[in-house]
């Protein structure tokens, strides 16, 4: 299926802000809080997509650009009844035709395989892990797996610049 992909304007309009805060409760908690994301959405490094369902944002992916050839992901989620449909790759593929020719990082946790799956079927490769990087409570502390998609390796997918 094809899921209509927006544009994030920052800041975002307070519905959508209010959307994607709600996501992050549901799904990122335990590594972003409300405050963190409402700062990201301010800054005019920010950049991002969401797709809508039912009048209600239903997935988000969120990045910033650190310079004229990178851009880093900060996070993505989607809605848990709409998991599994192929919306956050397109999310990701919608991502990296608008950075063409930007080299684009993320780090994921090495405890969310299904993430990381995401990532390498979209052309992100890992090329060094950070240890013990994410707090769990209760639980051992969990890797961070660094991952990048550079444009020259070029994904399976095809990429066509905007
Ligand atoms: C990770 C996440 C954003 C994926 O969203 P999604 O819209 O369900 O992803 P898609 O349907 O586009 O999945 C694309 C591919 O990713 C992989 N994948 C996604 N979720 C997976 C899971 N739970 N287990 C295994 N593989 C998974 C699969 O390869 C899948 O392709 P397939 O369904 O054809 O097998 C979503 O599970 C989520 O919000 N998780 C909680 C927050 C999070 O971990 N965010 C990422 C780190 S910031």
């Amino acid at each position: 299926m094809n899921w209509a992909v927006q544009k994030l304007t920052i800041p975002p309009p307070a519905p959508i802000a209010a959307g994607m805060a709600r996501l992050v409760m549901e799904n990122l908690a335990g590594a972003w809080s409300d405050q963190t994301l409402q700062e990201i959405l301010q800054q005019p490094t920010s950049f991002g997509f969401f797709t809508t369902a039912q009048e209600q944002v239903v997935a988000f992916i969120l990045g910033r650009y650190l310079a004229e050839r990178e851009a880093e992901i900060l996070a993505m989620a989607t809605m848990r009844g709409y998991q599994r449909r192929g919306i956050a790759r397109q999310l990701l593929q919608t991502t990296l035709i608008a950075n063409a020719g930007r080299c684009v990082y993320l780090e994921v946790a090495a405890d969310n395989p299904g993430a990381e799956a995401l990532y390498a079927q979209c052309g992100f490769v890992a090329y060094d892990r950070r240890p013990q990087y994410y707090l769990r409570t209760p639980g051992p502390r969990v890797d961070a797996v660094l991952m990048r998609y550079a444009p020259e390796w070029g994904p399976e997918w095809g990429l066509e610049s905007e």
